[in-house]
């Protein structure tokens, strides 16, 4: 050992060379050594890409694979058993689909216990307006003029009646509204007055100021009836002149007419008015109507 004193442990230079004394380098100084690539483990840590770091960078990544692969095929496995299900359950149920309807006809030859007449108007009402269905029809808007040429009086003509405002399409009912019908009177026009009095012979007028809740409710009646018929349909609304305080409200006719049974289901021109005499009696719903 020579009399200098050796204190840098990692000198290459030969001169510094001391058989029994390790030589090394400062890390990345060694002239031979080979400074490798960061790279990421299968977890997103940072490690060095050294040959000895390669093989189980690689089986980790296998292993990571294998578990994805085999969670992709439970689950595959698990959707084609939940379809499976669905199916089986759907199919269960289609005897019990054919056998409701069939049992309905037999007990009330109807295919749906008799209910469609409460369901199907709505959806039908709901079909008509909404604007999803593209054949919508459009609603028109009569003035009383137009609104009295359909009164029913000529065969080749549809008949139209309105109640509140909106009128309905009631030609599939010629022979009630049509000429001669016993509800002729109510056909081209709006006669809401009348639907809740029964006077129709005066009452036949859009005007419905001073009528009780009774009454008002009668109105709302039979608009729900010609609203929810299963052959009447809503086709527009009825421009009703606007009435002011000059125009007197129509009086009742129940006191206006002596109280006889021999006149009361005639309107005296030959026509059939049962609601006359219901409404000499106090009532507001009667005739095909029950409540
Ligand atoms: C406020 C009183 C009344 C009003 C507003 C009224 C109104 C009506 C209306 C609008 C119709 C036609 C229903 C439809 O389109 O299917 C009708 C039918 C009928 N009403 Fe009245 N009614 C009244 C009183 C009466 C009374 C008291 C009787 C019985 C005497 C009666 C017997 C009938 C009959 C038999 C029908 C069926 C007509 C047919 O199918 O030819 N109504 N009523």
């Amino acid at each position: 050992m020579s009399a200098k004193e050796h204190t840098d442990v990692y000198t290459n230079d030969p001169d510094e060379y001391y058989p029994g004394i390790r030589q090394r380098s400062r890390p990345g100084e060694a002239p031979k050594e080979e400074i490798f690539e960061k790279t990421q483990d299968a977890y997103g840590n940072t490690v060095s890409d050294k040959p000895a770091n390669r093989a189980i960078l690689a089986s980790q990544r296998r292993r990571l694979e294998h578990e994805s692969k085999l969670k992709a095929q439970q689950e595959q496995r698990l959707k084609s058993q939940n379809n499976e299900n669905k199916k089986n359950s759907i199919w269960s149920y289609i005897p019990i689909i054919i056998f409701i309807p069939l049992l309905s006809s037999f007990l009330t030859q109807t295919y749906t216990f008799g209910l469609s007449q409460y369901y199907l108007p709505p959806l039908r009402r709901f079909w008509n307006e909404t604007p999803l269905n593209p054949l919508r029809p459009t609603m028109k808007i009569f003035t009383p003029q137009e609104l009295s040429f359909y009164d029913g009086i000529y065969q080749d003509r549809p008949v139209y009646l309105a109640i509140d405002g909106t009128v309905f399409d009631v030609t599939a009912n010629r022979r009630i509204y049509g000429k001669g019908g016993s509800y002729n009177m109510m056909a081209g026009r709006d006669a809401s007055r009348a639907f809740t009095t029964g006077c129709f012979e005066t009452h036949l007028t859009h005007d419905i100021r001073g009528l009780n809740e009774g009454e008002l409710a009668s109105l709302k009646h039979w608009k729900d009836f010609f609203m929810n018929h299963e052959k009447y349909h809503k086709i527009g609304y009825v421009m009703n002149p606007p009435l002011t305080n000059e125009d007197p409200i129509p009086p009742p006719c129940r006191i206006a007419e002596p109280e006889s049974e021999g006149n009361s289901h005639s309107t005296g021109n030959g026509q059939h008015a049962p609601g006359e005499a219901a409404a000499k009696k106090g009532k507001h719903k009667p005739g095909p109507v029950t409540q």
